[in-house]
Order: structure tokens, then sequence, then C-alpha cells
């Protein structure tokens, strides 16, 4: 029985990322882009039931429900070649249109207003499912929809489906880059209050790291949205490669998710992928040999972290699950992992096992790739506490100044004083707190 996971795509970022994952799956499934099986598509060992179900003429359709306060990339994607793809009832657009203004308080009061509209829908995708899992929320943390109805959502879903998981796929502004949205930091503490209270998995996603890999080791030149967006779809495909692509290990998301996330309260993931190839640059189109062991030691390199973050000598990993793709046996696999193990490339928790597992998955049968082996990193590692720690000492400095709250006042979330900044600083000081007493070696001890 296939466990299946619908997706919410919210604001602009959430459905171009959320685009971008369609298509990608629609390609290595054999499914055209108006939803028919192509005529080659003829093996069948994939599940294409955890993401899409089939209308009565057969074509699949996504299990996926598309949410913006403002209608330009909805309907950028409903005119495009995949328009068609979507089911026109899960697409709840508002109907003033004019966006959360990239102000978290109007996207959660936005969400209050709408939100009986929007699980309506869900309710009905969930009653569409034979045993639904849980739900992927794909959303930016820095602007108004994504962010803030994101926030509201992701709480409203903790009450409605206590018993599914919620998986995030969220992300983080690029904090070198001084044209993103200036109130990003009181907008991403606002929605890292909801990420660490009601999520059970965030993969974090991270535009800074994102711009780097395109400019430095794609070596495109002004790298924009778009370039950043194929990484991103590369994640969101490969890490979900053992769901569709199932073998006897890893094929729901509670089994990629248990040996993850060991401390429910640290659950921010982040990836990393080798190797790296694109059309766009010849410099990029050198194609190397690749191994399992190669693979993974290169997987465990900052340069091919999608994440940017500041390790300092006490951050270690909590866990690590490689995805590895490819024609491989597994005694290759198990070769690699005793060497990785044996020179202590990585440095784990001093307080339980070094746990690192591979999944072996199938590629697509439907694309070609040029490598023999890839790689996906989905790891939980203590230095993402950075990552926070900046955006606090951002909203600090914001808040200081006093800068921008007005507009926040303005929100009946804030009306009556601004105690929930107050909370959601708690809430992020605490998580960076958990991660670094994971840190220590008395972690498990009991206070005494
Ligand atoms: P409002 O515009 O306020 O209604 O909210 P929104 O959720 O639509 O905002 P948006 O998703 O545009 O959030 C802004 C943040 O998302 C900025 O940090 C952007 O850099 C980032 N962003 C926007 N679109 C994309 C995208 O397609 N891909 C990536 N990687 N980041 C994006």
């Amino acid at each position: 029985m296939p466990r299946e996971i619908i997706t919410i795509q919210a604001g602009q970022c959430g459905n171009q990322i959320g685009a971008e994952f369609w298509q990608q799956l629609c390609l290595e499934h054999g499914i055209s882009a108006d939803g028919m099986l192509e005529d080659f598509a003829t093996s069948g060992s994939d599940r294409k039931d955890v993401f899409f179900y089939q209308a009565d003429d057969d074509h699949y359709i996504p299990r996926s429900i598309l949410v913006d306060l403002e209608p330009r990339v909805i309907s950028n994607i409903m005119e495009s070649r995949f328009g068609n793809l979507y089911n026109p009832e899960n697409v709840y657009l508002s109907q003033d249109g004019s966006g959360a203004g990239n102000n978290w308080a109007s996207g959660y009061s936005n969400g209050e207003r709408v939100c009986e509209d929007i699980l309506e829908m869900l309710d009905r995708e969930a009653d569409n499912s034979d045993s639904l899992e849980g739900f992927n929320l794909l959303h930016s943390i820095a602007g108004g929809t994504g962010s803030g109805l994101g926030s509201f959502l992701l709480e409203r879903l903790n009450d409605r489906f206590p018993k599914k998981l919620l998986q995030t796929y969220s992300v983080f502004p690029n904090n070198e880059d001084s044209s993103d949205v200036v109130v990003q930091p009181y907008n991403s503490l606002l929605a890292l209050k909801r990420l660490a209270k009601n999520a059970d998995c965030v993969m974090v996603l991270d535009n800074a790291a994102l711009t780097r890999i395109v400019a430095d080791r794609l070596h495109i030149q002004n790298p924009d949205i778009s370039h950043t967006n194929q990484l991103v779809s590369t994640v969101l495909s490969a890490s979900t490669q053992t769901l569709r692509y199932p073998s006897y290990m890893n094929n729901d998301l509670a089994s990629i998710i248990a040996p993850l996330i060991p401390v429910p309260k640290c659950h921010f993931i982040s990836t990393a992928y080798t190797p790296f190839t694109s059309n766009n640059s010849d410099k990029a189109k050198v194609v190397r040999k690749t191994t399992v062991l190669d693979v993974m030691r290169r997987l465990l390199q900052s340069k091919n972290k999608m994440v940017s973050t500041a390790p300092s000598k006490s951050s270690c990993y909590i866990s690590i699950l490689n995805i590895i793709q490819g024609d491989v046996e597994p005694t290759e696999v198990h070769k690699s992992l005793l060497r990785i193990r044996e020179r202590r490339i990585a440095q784990f928790i001093p307080w339980g096992p070094a746990s690192i597992q591979v999944a072996l998955t199938n590629r697509s049968p439907y694309i070609q790739s040029q490598h023999r082996v890839s790689g996906l990193m989905m790891a939980n590692h203590t230095s993402i506490a950075s990552l926070f720690n900046r955006t606090l000492q951002q909203y600090d400095r914001l808040r200081k100044r006093n800068a921008f709250l007005d507009l926040y006042r303005r929100e009946p979330m804030f009306a009556d004083g601004l105690d929930e900044f107050d909370s959601a600083r708690d809430a992020v000081q605490d998580l960076i707190a958990e991660y670094r007493a994971c840190e220590s070696e008395s972690y498990l001890r009991p206070a005494s």
C-alpha cells in the first residue's frame, strides 16, 4: 500500500520550487506534461502513487495544493506547458490578490481568514488517499505568504492531522544579498518558531549556499533564481527517490526521518549533493570517474553542502543518511562505509553511535545520467545552529532600531504588543541551546 504524501506549495518561492519538482517527477516517471503516461514508460518498478493519483481517464494528477495571495506565479504555472497537470480545484488564490507584502504577520492573518478553504482541499486530498503518511510544505521563510501563511498552516495541520508527519522544504534567505527582503530577519524568526514547534522534519535549503554552488561549482556567471531552483529540484527529487523507487529500506518517510532525528527537537536537516554538472557551462560539463567511496567522501566536503554554516571545534554530526543512486553493488557500499568510518572523516556526537546510514536506490530508467554513481547526503549537524544564530543577530539589530515595526503592529497578532516577537526569539534561542547541548558528552545524563 502506498504511503501517500500531499505537497503544499505556498507563496512565490514555494510555487516556483514546486513547479520544478513536479516537472522533474514527470520526467523521472515517464509522465507527459498533461499527465498521460508516455509510450516508452512501460516498466513498472516505480511507485508513482506516493505523489500522484490517477483520474478516471488514467492521467496522473499531483497530490498538490497550490496556495498564494497574489496571482502572478500560479498564473504563470497554469499557463505553462505543465498547466494541465494540476487539479484546478487544488489552487487557492486570494480574491484581492495583493500578496502579503513581505510581511509574515499579514500572511499569518490571511491564513486565519482563508484557512477553511485550504483545509477543505487538504481534507479532500487526505480522503482521496489510502494510507496518507504526511505533508510536505514547500515555502520560503523570508517573505510574507510562504512564511506567515505557511506558519499558520503548520499550526493547523498539527491540530487537524496529529498523527501525520509534517515535513517542510524551507528556503532560507541569502543574507549576503543586500537586495533580499529587508524585514527578512523578522519574518524568518517568526517562521522558525513554527518550524521548531510544529514540523517533524525541516529540510533546510539556504539561498546563500545555493547561489555559491551555482557560481563556484557550476561556473555560471550571474546566476539567477532558475539556476538555484535546478539545485533545489535535485534535492527534492533525490530526497524522495527511495519513496518513489522503493527497495527493502527507507521506503516511507517515517523510516527516513527516524534514524536522522534521534532527538525530536533537533529536526533541521541539511543536504549535500555530488557530482554537480550543468550543460550551461563548459567547465561544468566535465565527466569524471565516480565510485561510491569518492561520492561519500565528497558529500562530507563543505564545498558540496547546500547550507552555509560556521562549524566550530565542537560541532558534530548527530546522524547522516546518504542516498546513493546508480548501478552499484551493495558490497561496494559496505566497503566504502567501513573506510569512511575507519578514517574518522566525520566527527559525531559523543553520546551515541556514529550513525551513517546508506540507502541504495535505483535511478529513473527514462533519464540518462553521465555518472555511474551520484549521491545526496541528508545530515543532522549541530552547526546548523549557526544559521539560526545569524537570524537571531540580524533580528536583534533590526529590533534595536525599532525598524519597520509599524507594518507588523497593523496586523491583529501584534495590535496589542510585540510579545510574539519575544516568544519567537525565545523559541529560536532554545533551539540553538538544544543543538549546543547535543555537542556535550553529558547530553543524555539527567540533570542532578
Ligand atoms: P509575499 O511576496 O510577501 O506575498 O510572500 P511570498 O511567500 O510569496 O514571498 P517569497 O516566496 O518571494 O519570499 C521571499 C524570499 O524567497 C526571498 O528570500 C527570495 O530570495 C526567496 N525566493 C523567492 N522565489 C524563489 C525561488 O523561486 N527560489 C528560491 N530558491 N528562492 C526564492
